[in-house]
């Protein structure tokens, strides 16, 4: 191995280091209740940016990326692109991608601030034959292993160690394998999509069984196949792949953010508004509608927009979260602050992160009586919330809270505010221009 492509190019702590994450935190101050009205436009999603801009990687040619959101994590996996060796520049939603791979090392001050960081070890394994990511860890969400990621990388042939906190891979050659990757919670999408941006430039066919069928893994393989990429089944949860040499450059839009619509959905839900959300795609969103639609409100689903009327009568529902295209786990949480004003009780279980239920105690702290039984939340509606400190523990957690917040009577201020810039772009205000009264202020650090 060549040591020099292990050290970092730039110290991180230097460059990268945000000092006013350190010096304070930012919170939101929400006066409830309000009433969410009006339109506004879906941002690009989040979740399939992220490694479609690691899936940049595997070329040394220019890649033209289009609607992808302005927020903390794609700004923390475009630093990890500029620290590989890739130059990278943003216009507007555009990003442009290019240049060669300098620096195979993705370091832990990168990966520990957005697990997604781990998308950029099969791209680099496939391209430059080796990579150095730090492990990831656990996080908010409960355990969240990587041993898919690297059975996957595996079966094609990579070499895999795992040594001080760091997955080292390298390989002479990838070559094409068949490989099962359901995992205990079923199908994984990031470990399908690092499978997957491998085994495209791996030699002969890969056979990918149990793929993640989320419409974000489908706007990879679709990045992947403008690149110059072969890839049959996209869709579907058996993804065959031919190997080809190489990949080129291209321009490519990334799908509409499902789970901001989702979430902007249910705020207006919350509040007995109407709202209608544009540039978004409602297929993505089918399970998600369809629950809505049992709680009470009515939508209509337009070309590339979504109507959604509110009601005052909330109806309670049973659900459980699972993989694409049952109900996402992502959307748990917000789901979770319109049941706790619904007319009867509700349960909600999770089958994809058993302990995400962190947000439960902040949700008590406004009024709402939810108990716990075993991964599932048993939710009595209350017929009002009250405004509180509350403190968001991860990203939908906190958008969840800032739902709550807006239907709740009084002030509330949300504590870890980061935590919701990290995967929502503009979210205050987004929901100001539709009625929130949602100021941005901070506390400091002891
Ligand atoms: C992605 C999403 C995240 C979403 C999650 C589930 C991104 C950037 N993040 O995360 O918002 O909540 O999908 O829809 O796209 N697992 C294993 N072994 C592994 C990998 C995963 O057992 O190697 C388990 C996880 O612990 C979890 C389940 O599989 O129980 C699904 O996780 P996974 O789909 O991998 O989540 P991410 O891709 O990390």
């Amino acid at each position: 191995m060549d040591n020099k492509k292990y050290q970092s190019i730039i110290n991180p702590y230097q460059v990268y280091s945000d000092i006013s994450d350190i010096r304070h935190m930012d919170t939101y101050i929400i006066n409830g209740p309000c009433t969410i009205n009006g339109e506004v436009k879906a941002s690009g999603s989040k979740n399939a940016a992220l490694p479609i801009l690691a899936g940049c990687i595997l070329t040394d040619e220019e890649c033209i990326l289009e609607n992808v959101p302005d927020l903390k994590d794609i700004r923390t996996m475009i630093q990890l692109l500029i620290m590989l060796g890739k130059k990278v520049k943003r216009k507007g939603s555009e990003v442009h991608v290019t240049g060669t791979i300098s620096n195979i090392e993705a370091p832990y001050e990168l990966v520990r601030k957005m697990r997604a960081s781990i998308s950029v070890l099969g791209p680099l394994l496939a391209k430059e034959k080796e990579a150095r990511v730090s492990f990831p860890g656990g996080c908010a969400l409960g355990p969240r292993p990587v041993d898919l990621h690297i059975k996957g990388l595996e079966a094609l042939g990579g070499v895999i160690e795992v040594h001080h906190g760091y997955i080292y891979a390298k390989t002479p050659k990838l070559i094409g394998a068949s490989i099962h990757l359901a995992g205990p919670f079923g199908s994984s999408v990031l470990a399908t999509d690092n499978v997957l941006m491998a085994a495209v430039l791996a030699e002969g066919e890969t056979v990918i069984e149990a793929a993640a069928m989320e419409p974000e893994v489908v706007d990879v393989c679709n990045f992947l196949i403008a690149m110059g990429a072969e890839i049959e089944g996209v869709g579907t949860g058996v993804l065959k792949i031919h190997g080809v040499e190489k990949l080129h450059g291209c321009r490519y839009r990334v799908i509409p953010d499902r789970i901001e619509s989702g979430t902007l959905l249910i705020a207006a839900a919350c509040t007995a508004g109407e709202i209608r959300i544009t540039n978004t795609n409602s297929m993505h969103l089918n399970k998600v509608l369809e629950v809505l639609r049992l709680s009470g409100a009515q939508i209509e689903e337009e070309d590339d927009s979504i109507f959604l009327k509110g009601t005052r009568n909330i109806l309670p529902i049973e659900i459980e979260t699972l993989p694409y295209p049952e109900f996402p786990t992502d959307m748990q949480a917000p789901l979770m602050a319109l049941l706790s004003k619904a007319n009867g009780i509700s349960v909600i279980t999770e089958k994809i992160y058993p302990d995400r239920f962190i947000h439960v105690a902040e949700f008590a702290r406004m009024g709402a009586e939810i108990k716990m039984e075993g991964a599932s939340a048993v939710i009595k509606g209350v017929p009002k919330l009250e405004g509180a400190p509350i403190m968001a523990s991860d990203l939908r957690a906190g958008a969840a809270l800032v739902i709550a917040a807006l239907s709740a009577e009084g002030t509330s201020t949300v504590r870890r505010v980061y935590h919701i810039d990290r995967g929502y772009e503009k979210l205050e205000d987004k929901l100001n221009s539709l009625g929130a009264s949602i100021k941005r202020g901070y506390e400091k650090m002891k």
